[in-house]
């Protein structure tokens, strides 16, 4: 699989708080697009990534489409869901499954049509789930008008909107610089005798973002999506935008990577300067429309993410924290320490578990043995953060990976090449499992990528009689959360920062507070909760949602293997100054 070795590769400022009052966390909600607080509505709005090829197909034909996510609204509101972010449905010869896009400004017929698109926003609009589409900048599709004009000659109109160069010599590309998807990153075109630039497939050229008219016909095509109803981008692989026109060689770093390829520092095309300069006015566009960006933003370092909201938070309202998404372990001390970072940052978070880029969150963090346990863990865990949450379609059903077994059973091209060592991206693409019926219910026919043998049980309609299912308690965190001031927007103060077991943390806001405690180990535990430092004295604390039986006695909490305690923290307010936190340990 594409894993993320390949793909990369407060003080709390309590004292104006007024306190005492513990009682219930009634709120007034969202009013329009900005809340009470005056905050954006994506600030406390939870996004849902929807693979539109996987989710439902309204047409039996085996692939996911429009009209099946219409009909799908209703399911999203009730799960909590308040903003959708679709995989590309532009256009595509779908090399890379959409992400080698032909046209910007139509749908793919395999996917219904520009009015179903609208049914779709219309019938999103009912539901008060908003639509935000990715925008593939990086690169189109080697079939894409603007491509095909580029290569048909030297003084083509298009020439300059790719990045064409002279060889080294014949038969030698430009530079050394590698292709993520395998191979050399440079295909020789014998139209006009000269090598193109691809960082994806070779079907995927790489835009010259230089070049004044690509900018503009991006920026044309957001507007154009804003004023059909759109509510903002994903910007795909923002941090491959500009290459270094010197085209030097990039230092090569031990070692290979599944793909047989050398692996390289990639010092001249990766994470560039310049790429601030289009973000800007991206955001500039986004912001007359009241719409949201949101970033696939690699980064090796919190300073490296900082960088995407800009100096003055004029660039991605949105960057994605892939170093949250990615820590991979039960591990309280990385997860605390992941956290504090982005805090500490001063931008707004965004958690992510997984995505159809990365093995299913069900798989990396599951031990076989309380798999479900675990699937509800994290989401009572990343749904409680201060942030804003994206989750992954049929996490909510604790979906698992469904792994090609045989070469010739794998679609995505890069587990073609890799295989076995890489199996590409089909398994975490599956169909949604929407009941116990063939198929999973996706569709009467084979659908384009098999459901896994688990799938009954996981399937949404089993879950939604199951009281004690992952997707009722999905549905209740997000109720919690949506209810919930402190949990919504409130500080968040990590607490019991020593224990290597169950990760715990106050959220507060307004005189509300509530206690999150998440035993992550395998083992039952007992923790004391001592918040007199945070100036709460004799906490009492009122469960607001608990899994496996965890309860309180005072303020030691008995959490089960994989447990969940969620409550309101109630005190008795003898502390002169009131609640006073201390800085999150950075
Ligand atoms: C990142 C997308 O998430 C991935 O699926 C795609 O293959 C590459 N960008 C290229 O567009």
């Amino acid at each position: 699989m594409l894993r993320t070795g390949i793909l990369l590769v407060a003080t709390l400022a309590c004292a104006g708080h007024s306190w005492g009052d513990t009682g219930d966390n009634g709120d007034k909600g969202d009013e329009g697009d900005k809340d009470g607080q005056g905050h954006p509505w994506w600030m406390h709005a939870v996004f849902y990534e929807i693979y539109p090829r996987s989710f439902a197909d309204s047409n039996d034909d085996g692939v996911g489409d429009l009209r099946g996510i219409a009909g799908k609204m209703a399911y999203l509101r009730e799960l909590g869901v308040d903003a959708v972010w679709l995989t590309p449905c532009f256009p595509s010869p779908q090399v890379d499954f959409g992400y080698d896009v032909s046209n910007y400004q139509d749908i793919d017929p395999m996917y219904g049509t520009l009015a179903d698109f609208d049914s779709m926003v219309a019938k999103g609009r009912q539901e008060r789930i908003k639509i935000i589409l990715d925008l593939v900048v990086n690169h189109t599709s080697d079939r894409h008008p603007w491509f095909l004009d580029s290569q048909s000659s030297r003084t083509a109109v298009h020439r300059d909107w790719y990045i064409w160069r002279d060889g080294k010599s014949s038969k030698q590309p430009p530079n050394n610089w590698v292709s993520l998807f395998g191979g050399s990153a440079w295909a020789f075109d014998p139209t006009t005798e000269q090598y193109y630039y691809h960082y994806f497939y070779a079907q995927q050229p790489d835009l010259n973002w230089r070049a004044p008219a690509v900018e503009s016909a991006m920026l044309d095509v957001t507007r154009w999506w804003y004023q059909r109803g759109v509510a903002g981008f994903r910007l795909d692989a923002v941090d491959r935008l500009f290459e270094s026109p010197a085209l030097a060689d990039n230092p090569v770093l031990p070692g290979r990577n599944k793909l047989g390829d050398v692996v390289e520092d990639e010092k001249y095309n990766r994470a560039l300067p310049e790429i601030h300069g289009v973000l800007k006015k991206l955001r500039r566009q986004a912001d007359q429309a009241n719409a949201v960006l949101v970033g696939e933003t690699w980064t090796d370092t919190m300073e490296q993410l900082k960088q995407y909201y800009g100096d003055h938070g004029d660039e991605l309202q949105m960057p994605m924290d892939f170093m949250f998404a990615t820590v991979n372990q039960l591990s309280p001390h990385a997860f605390r320490r992941q956290i504090a970072a982005v805090e500490a940052s001063g931008g707004w978070p965004v958690y992510v578990l997984g995505n159809h880029d990365m093995v299913r969150s069900y798989d990396r963090y599951g031990d076989g043995r309380h798999n479900d346990a675990i699937a509800k863990l994290m989401a009572a865990f990343y749904l409680t953060l201060r942030g804003t949450p994206i989750l992954y379609y049929g996490e909510e059903i604790g979906m698992e990976n469904n792994d090609p077994k045989r070469k010739e059973d794998v679609k995505d091209p890069v587990g073609r090449r890799g295989w076995p060592a890489e199996k590409g991206r089909d398994g975490e693409r599956t169909p949604m499992q929407w009941n116990g019926n063939v198929n999973a219910g996706f569709s009467k026919v084979p659908p384009w990528l098999p459901v896994p043998p688990s799938y009954a049980g996981h399937d949404v309609a089993a879950q939604r009689k199951d009281p004690d299912s992952i997707l009722n308690l999905y549905k209740k965190v997000l109720a919690l959360r949506h209810a919930n001031p402190a949990i919504r927007e409130g500080a968040y103060v990590a607490v019991n920062e020593d224990d290597a077991n169950v990760l715990s943390y106050l959220r507060a806001f307004s005189g509300k507070t509530v206690l999150v405690a998440l035993n992550m180990s395998a083992a039952r535990r007992t923790v004391t909760f001592d918040l007199s430092r945070n100036g709460l004295r004799s906490p009492h604390l009122k469960p607001l949602l608990v899994t496996q039986h965890a309860r309180a006695e005072g303020s030691r909490v008995q959490l089960n293997p994989f447990s969940v305690f969620i409550a309101q923290v109630n005190w008795r307010d003898s502390v002169a100054s009131g609640p006073r936190y201390r800085q999150n340990r950075p």
